[in-house]
């Protein structure tokens, strides 16, 4: 494959910014500095290193972004901001589509991707993937709540898998573990024991924590051990 291809498929570079990295010499190819940004490279053999790092181009994209409020979970949406719009043209073309949903006022671990399947599979109640999130509360939770939530809360005709809480010593707020995603589920578990959700932010997803260095709005590449990490999933 042409080596501009590989590095704007893999959502890396522009054909444009891959051509100005070969003439600066940042591209190196089996230990030569690329000649030019047309060359054929063999993907599956080539050693490929951009600004002295070594470049895996896997067959998917997995992105880790800190996702600010008024953002909605989608790819298009026609009248609010959506999370898609903060990711760079390359990784636009390729389609990256957000791996579920956090609500509009949800702030924080917002996993993104082309892998159909995977998703499917982290999103699935079946694999009882973790995600954590932290929220504050308007008022405290009352006692026996947490018994409560591990027990499964029910939200109308649907029985939730049992959630795990920890609560800071004022009950008002605290860290919760879904393994599924139900509309609104926080907000509306939180609800039924009388409280309203302040602020909610998934600071984890399948173990993997939100980067602190992420500011809202910005986002990064999962590390391989972290996208390992990930497609271990079971
Ligand atoms: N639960 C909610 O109520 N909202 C979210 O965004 C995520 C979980």
């Amino acid at each position: 494959m042409r080596l501009d291809k590989l590095f704007s498929d893999a959502g890396l570079l522009s054909r444009r910014d891959c051509a100005r990295a070969v003439s600066r010499g940042e591209i190196v190819v089996d230990g030569v500095p690329a000649s030019r940004a047309d060359m054929k490279v063999d993907e599956a053999k080539a050693e490929i290193f951009f600004r002295g790092e070594r470049v895996g181009f896997s067959k998917f994209v997995y992105v880790m972004m800190n996702k600010p409020e008024g953002y909605i979970s989608a790819t298009t949406d026609g009248r609010l901001p959506v999370v898609t719009e903060l990711l760079p043209e390359e990784l636009k073309r390729r389609g990256l589509f957000p791996c579920g949903r956090l609500d509009k006022d949800t702030t924080g671990f917002m996993l993104l991707t082309d892998d159909g399947q995977t998703a499917h599979r982290l999103l699935s109640p079946k694999h009882h993937v973790e995600k954590v999130y932290a929220f504050t509360l308007d008022a405290p939770l009352p006692e026996g709540a947490e018994a409560r939530f591990l027990a499964g809360v029910r939200l109308g005709d649907e029985i939730c898998k049992p959630a795990a809480l920890a609560l800071d010593d004022g009950r008002t707020a605290g860290e919760i573990v879904l393994t599924e995603g139900k509309y609104h589920q926080i907000k509306r578990m939180m609800q039924r024991e009388g409280c309203t959700v302040t602020s909610l932010a998934r600071i984890s997803f399948g173990g993997i924590p939100l980067d602190e260095g992420l500011s809202p709005g910005a986002w990064r590449y999962l590390t391989e051990e972290e996208t390992a990490h990930l497609l271990a999933q079971k």
